[in-house]
């Protein structure tokens, strides 16, 4: 049976291939999830990939990954990213490997952009690579699970 991992994410990225693509590229969030599917089948993996623009949302959604029979979340909280002790915390309680996406390299914009709350709980953390980022985050997730079993 293939394991089902939960891909999140947060406010504004329904923008994405409008909202500033010198830095988010043209890319919408259909077309990154259309490549989550085609990359999450050829790892034997099911996605289910989802959007808000609400912090209580992703905790919800975080606190229902473990009886949804979720075996993994990868998470581009954006803004919330730098904001939220609540995402944090309902990541620690999960008790599932985390992985933490973002299109673009925070550390090389603005200050407040380099510190993210959320990390503590990632295994690990990808960014800079765009819409690709979350292909390298299937893999290592895939990778995670399969030294798990
Ligand atoms: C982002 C980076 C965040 O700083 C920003 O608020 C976003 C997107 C990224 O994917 O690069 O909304 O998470």
């Amino acid at each position: 049976m293939s394991s089902k991992v939960l891909i999140l994410n947060g406010p504004n990225l329904n923008m994405l291939g409008t909202r500033e693509p010198e830095i988010y590229g043209a890319e919408t969030l259909a077309d990154i999830e259309q490549a989550c599917q085609k990359t999450a089948k050829s790892l034997d993996l099911d996605v289910d990939f989802r959007q808000s623009n609400t912090e209580g949302e992703l905790v919800d959604w975080i606190q229902q990954a473990g009886t949804e029979g979720f075996a993994g979340i990868i998470i581009n909280a954006g803004a919330y990213t730098h904001t939220s002790v609540a995402l944090l915390d309902a990541l620690l309680a999960c008790d599932l490997p985390v992985i933490e996406v973002h299109l673009s390299n925070i550390f090389q914009r603005e200050e407040f952009r380099h510190h993210s709350f959320i990390s503590k709980a990632a295994q690990g953390v990808i960014c800079g690579f765009g819409g690709n980022g979350y292909k390298l985050s299937l893999e290592g997730m895939a990778g995670l699970l399969q030294a798990s079993k």
